[in-house]
């Protein structure tokens, strides 16, 4: 039976959730965060799931109006504050991925923060994608090889932000497309793509889709 070892989710849906309450969006946001914390907690105390990757804040993130810009960086800054204490009981590693040098100095402080504390973590892995985008991945760890000739696939998979391919792919929010979000460790992955709006979506639909994918017959391009 598959394991589901790497779990990444894009995280669709917030502003919709909220509209649909005459709420304003950034509400949805807010939401969508109590729901990272109770999935990041469900994978933690999951003996199979190892890496859970969620997509907070993409590369063209920033063409959003300046005040849901500024909202969700002091959300995050928010969570993560908040939040250590939930990393550290329940032996979580925090590993961003993502160009961090776009945020502001106070941002990346509390991001490297939770980063050096959770380092010893050896449960879950949580990666939260921030100013991430796959292709700006790509062109990051090309540039890091040193010689650029002859690369290995495993070369440059090892200077990739995130190094581990995915087995399970969910995006909520009703559309299906993969917005640039770890297109190089999504190769082979099993993609979910379901209407749920993130703040909806709960450990009961993650079980749900954990079990359709261990009956997947996976067969990595070879014959069974
Ligand atoms: C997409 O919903 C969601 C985002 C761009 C941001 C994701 C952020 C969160 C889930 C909350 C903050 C997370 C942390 C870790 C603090 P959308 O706004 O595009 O929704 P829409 O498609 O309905 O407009």
């Amino acid at each position: 039976m598959n394991k589901p070892k790497h779990i990444a989710i894009i995280m669709d849906g917030n502003g919709r959730w909220a509209q649909k309450r005459n709420l304003k969006r950034v509400k949805g946001h807010e939401m969508g965060a109590e729901v990272v914390r109770s999935i990041t907690e469900f994978c933690a105390a999951s003996e199979e799931i190892n890496r859970l990757t969620l997509y907070a804040f993409s590369t063209e993130n920033w063409k959003r109006p300046r005040l849901e810009v500024e909202f969700l960086m002091k959300l995050l800054d928010k969570y993560l504050k908040k939040e250590l204490p939930t990393y550290l009981k329940n032996n979580i590693k925090f590993e961003p991925i993502g160009d961090l040098r776009a945020f502001s100095p106070n941002l990346q402080k509390t991001i490297e923060h939770v980063k050096e504390a959770t380092k010893h973590c050896d449960g879950l892995v949580q990666s939260l994608a921030l100013n991430y985008g796959a292709k700006n991945e790509i062109v990051r760890a090309f540039n890091a090889l040193k010689d650029k000739k002859n690369i290995t696939e495993e070369m440059l998979s090892n200077a990739l932000d995130c190094k581990e391919d995915v087995d399970i792919l969910i995006r909520t929010g009703g559309d299906k497309r993969l917005s640039n979000f770890l297109l190089w460790q999504a190769a082979y992955a099993e993609l979910f793509f379901i209407d749920t709006l993130w703040p909806d979506f709960s450990i009961k639909e993650l079980e749900k889709i954990i079990s359709k994918f261990k009956k997947i017959e996976r067969r990595f391009g070879g014959l069974k």
